[in-house]
């Protein structure tokens, strides 16, 4: 029987602090219940494939090269998955299956829970040992070479899992809660460029220090306030936060009209908060709603953009080795 090595690892959405957490401020993050899967098995070939139904896309892979012929499709994400291969696998033939139930470009942090996933499968495919903070750093570190930079958050959160307080300090300091409430991730096609807009912010904090330093400064004590109305699952707290943070990116020049046209969507339409998530400028926004509204609201964004609905999830990447079923 064929051994198939399994990991999975979760998607990633910034509740508070995006922007802020660059100058210091803390921040709020967190994995959510939509993930990549990765299975891998020897192959009867003597070259290595990687599919995905998920997204449409065949390929044979020259591990050792770093590239691939492809069958069908487009495999935007496989950089990630080759620059893996080439750190963590011995080059023998497998065939290689990705599943994912979040959607790329949706601000979710697809990239990173591929590279968890990925790192995890061959790690458990070869017997090595690994942890929790060793993965992290290597997922990290394939996310850098194939993007040039890339935060640290996403792939912490993608392997650990749960809710994370990023402290001033840059600790991260995972949160025991119950948050189980209802999201709503709102996604266009105009991708937004973290750098650009993170450069815009700065110009604007180098240009009015005494304006927009206590923005900056309120968006910390916003995360502190969160974090106290999470614990206490105080859901009209979170809400007024997280709309009281979206008027201070707003202020920041992040927003769009695209991001407004969700945001404001979504508020018409019964969510009781809605804000950017992540670094405005394109992307995505985040919308908390309640159970029986959450598909009426997701329904009017879906008019003209994308969603998908998420919760929060205490899961980070897991591992197993099963059997396939007799065929
Ligand atoms: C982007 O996802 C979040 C920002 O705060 C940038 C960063 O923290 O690296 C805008």
């Amino acid at each position: 029987m064929k051994k198939i090595s399994v990991a999975s690892a979760p998607g990633k959405t910034i509740l508070f602090g995006e922007h802020s957490v660059v100058y210091d401020e803390p921040a709020i993050a967190g994995a959510v219940n939509k993930r990549a899967t990765v299975s891998l098995c020897k192959s009867h070939n003597n070259y290595s494939t990687l599919k995905s139904n998920d997204l449409g896309f065949e390929v044979i892979m020259d591990t050792r090269r770093g590239t691939y012929t492809l069958k069908r499709g487009k495999p935007g994400i496989i950089r990630y998955i080759l620059n893996a291969m080439g750190k963590f696998h011995d080059h023998t033939s497998i065939d290689m299956d990705l599943s994912l139930n979040l959607p790329i470009g949706s601000g979710l942090g697809s990239s990173a829970a591929v590279t968890v996933a990925t790192i995890a499968a061959l790690h458990h495919y070869h017997g090595v040992d690994f942890n929790k903070e060793t993965l992290a750093k290597e997922a990290h570190a394939v996310e850098e070479e194939v993007q040039g930079i890339a935060s640290p958050l996403d792939t912490l959160v993608s392997t650990y899992g749960g809710l994370v307080y990023l402290s001033r300090e840059k600790r991260i300091v995972p949160f025991d809660n119950n948050l189980d409430a209802p999201f709503v991730i709102g996604y266009t096609s105009k991708y937004g460029n973290t750098g650009k807009v993170v450069k815009k912010v700065k110009t604007l904090k180098n240009n009015y220090p005494e304006l927009v330093n206590p923005i900056i400064d309120t968006m910390g004590k916003i995360a502190n306030e969160a974090r106290v109305a999470i614990l206490k699952n105080d859901i009209d707290k979170i809400a007024d936060l997280m709309n009281l943070n979206q008027g201070l990116l707003d202020s920041l020049g992040v927003n769009t009209y695209e991001l407004s046209r969700m945001i404001y969507t979504a508020r018409d339409n019964g969510a009781v908060a809605s804000k950017i998530t992540g670094s405005g400028g394109g992307g995505s926004i985040i919308s908390l709603c309640r159970e029986d509204n959450v598909d009426e609201v997701a329904e009017a964004i879906n008019v003209e953009d994308r969603t998908i609905k998420v919760k929060f999830s205490k899961d980070g990447v897991l591992v197993n080795r099963k059997s396939p079923p007799l065929s």
